[in-house]
């Protein structure tokens, strides 16, 4: 979840790190530390709070070298206090480190460094980490054949239990990284007479494209003109340099005020970026290159099981429900973090998913390794290249919607909605849809993007809407069958970003409880589409308005509300149903980011979040 970036090369590393860490900021953002080597002496500023915080700091001080690192935390041991913040020097003053991740035996590790008089001034596992290296740095002979540095990181970490992406610097070894992880990214940059580390592409992508992805259980040696990386069994490991596409621009605010902003306008390309090269030649089935599964073998499956977390959860859901309604196979949808320790029984000819945005999120992989461990294919939804669950998985779907910088995920949801309705219509087509009724639903796919284009047109409209009712501690959204996940996302949204408390159910559901929540205190926003579900729909609306709650209706076009039902209402295009919630979500995200921006909300970094849970 912290936002790591290393660099050794010709300039001074100073302004790149810090210009890395305002990239990475979405990660975590609790505090921040900037450190250069410079005239023999580790130099190092760290503040709690915004890198912004840390810029003013660091102006005071003259950093002038050319080999640094830099970090933005999220706490897990220890308070947002200057002190826990990263880097953090080794009571010897030899080691410096930065660190993502949980230490879990670090109490253990700590009395025994306590014996061997290593002192500690912070609350944190990172910092026994770094003493623990400079104890194995200090015991290290030089030896001809590896560097004594990349030794002593490695016999150290042969003693970790937990999870840990780090960047390590030694004050003799100036011009050298080290960098290691198990559980949490890091990507190497190779620049021109530059190397930079970083956990994310972001951070590193101004200086260069050409990347290597580090594997768990990887070392690496970064100087300014060379890198090699080696396994913590100390095998040889021959990289692969892969090449970023995408550039900084695509993740810059580009006259925005936010990045959700952004990421929500972006939608109608975002979605046709996601379909690009996905229909067949006849028009009638989707076509996905990298699943790694032949045709045959997909036929084959009865059941599809699929994994998530948060946002990319309700994806699935939506996904389920579009599957068993086309295919009529059996799905089932769980929550990532609860997979990995209920050991599920699961039907032999099932197809593992799992959907992450980031490829990163520790709960989805971990699902995902313990599907694999259990003799499971597994296709991985993604949306970051090289993340991963991209690498580990044995196949997949990217979604190709480029880099998604506000932590509220808005553009990659609606992708991942987008390849769910495609799943379902690939599925379908191999069994019983019949090839007008294919060619009807790739249409209708390919119709998604000018939707979202007409919902976005209501921007002011729902801005009206938002200041009215910013005034509301709690709400609730309710919808039936596909947009139940989206009431269940409406209301994710809404308090990620204002803090405001909100639940989503199934529309008739609310009788069953959240109904005593109802005064005029706490509104409640409804899904209405035509069709089978609008008279109960409105009867359930009905119960709410008897008992003196204000309605906000998002109702496709055709509907006939009853007079003054509704106390505001967002029309959206009719469309078919593997667009609905598609199109449904755009007036949620918008409700929900001009509600945070009327409570002066962070909207991009809301309290207490990062953009991506590395931690369990
Ligand atoms: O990167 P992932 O899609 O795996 O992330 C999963 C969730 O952490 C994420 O969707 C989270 O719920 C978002 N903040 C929601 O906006």
């Amino acid at each position: 979840m912290c936002g790591i970036v290393g660099y050794v090369g010709k300039l001074k590393a100073a302004p790149l790190i810090l210009e890395g860490l305002k990239r990475l900021e979405y990660r975590g953002y609790d505090s921040a530390g900037v450190m250069v080597c410079q005239d023999g002496k580790f130099v190092l500023v760290k503040k709690a709070g915004r890198v912004a915080n840390l810029e003013k700091e660091a102006a005071k001080v003259r950093l002038t070298g050319h080999f640094g690192m830099g970090h933005t935390r999220w706490a897990t041991h220890g308070g947002v206090t200057d002190a826990n913040a990263h880097p953090h020097i080794s009571s010897d003053g030899q080691i410096a480190l930065i660190h993502n991740g949980v230490i879990e035996n670090y109490i253990s590790m700590k009395k025994f460094l306590l014996t061997k008089g290593y002192q500690f001034v912070s609350e944190t596992d990172t910092e026994v980490l770094g003493n623990l290296l400079a104890y194995h740095y200090a015991k290290e002979p030089a030896n001809a054949e590896e560097s004594r540095f990349v030794s002593a990181v490695r016999k150290t970490l042969l003693h970790v239990e937990g999870t840990y992406g780090i960047v390590v610097m030694a004050l003799d070894a100036p011009g050298e990284l080290v960098t290691a992880r198990k559980g949490s990214p890091l990507i190497l940059g190779i620049g021109d007479g530059e190397s930079l580390v970083a956990s994310d592409v972001s951070a590193i992508v101004s200086r260069t494209q050409s990347v290597v992805y580090l594997n768990d259980g990887e070392i690496a040696h970064l100087t300014p003109s060379s890198f090699s990386i080696t396994t913590l069994a100390a095998g040889e490991v021959s990289p692969v340099i892969d090449k970023v596409t995408w550039s900084i621009t695509d993740a810059e605010l580009n006259g925005y005020t936010h990045f959700m902003e952004k990421e929500i306008f972006e939608q109608p390309a975002a979605l046709e970026n996601a379909m690009r090269g996905r229909f067949s030649e006849d028009g009638s089935t989707a076509n996905f290159g990298g699943l790694n599964i032949t045709p045959a073998e997909f036929r084959n499956m009865d059941r599809f099981m699929f994994c998530a977390c948060g946002t990319a959860l309700h994806a699935c859901m939506v996904t389920e429900h579009l599957i068993e309604r086309f295919a009529r196979v059996p799905v089932e949808c769980d929550y990532a973090s609860e997979f990995r320790y209920r050991n599920m029984p699961l039907f032999s000819n099932t197809l593992f998913f799992v959907m992450s945005q980031s490829g990163e999120t520790i709960d989805t992989l971990a699902a995902m390794r313990e599907a694999k461990r259990k003799g499971y294919k597994v296709l991985a939804i993604n949306n970051v290249v090289g993340s991963t669950i991209a690498r580990e998985a044995d196949g997949g779907i990217y979604q190709h919607v480029g880099p998604e910088v506000g932590v509220a995920s808005t553009k990659a949801f609606t992708s991942q909605l987008l390849i769910g309705g495609l799943l379902s219509l690939y599925i379908a087509r191999m069994r019983d849809m019949s090839f007008s009724d294919g060619v009807q639903f790739v249409q209708a796919l390919k119709g998604a993007p000018d939707h979202v284009r007409t919902v976005l047109m209501q921007a002011e409209h729902i801005k009206g809407i938002a200041k009215r009712y910013a005034k509301y501690r709690d709400m609730l959204f309710l919808g039936r069958l596909s947009l139940f996940p989206i009431a269940l996302e409406g209301a994710l949204k809404l308090k990620e970003i204002s803090y405001i408390h909100a639940e989503g159910y199934p529309a008739a559901e609310m009788k069953h409880g959240p109904i005593a929540l109802i005064s005029e205190e706490c509104p409640a926003v409804f899904f209405v589409s035509s069709g089978e579900m609008f008279h109960k729909v409105i009867n359930s609306m009905q119960e709410i308005k008897a008992r003196g709650g204000r309605i906000i209706a998002i109702a496709t076009e055709s509907c006939q509300l009853p007079d003054g039902l509704a106390d505001e209402v967002i029309i959206i295009p009719e469309c078919h149903e593997a667009v609905l919630p598609i199109v449904a979500t755009i007036p949620v995200q918008l409700l929900s980011y001009y509600i945070a921006v009327e409570l002066k909300r962070d909207v991009d970094k809301p309290r207490n979040l990062a953009k991506s849970v590395t931690v369990e």
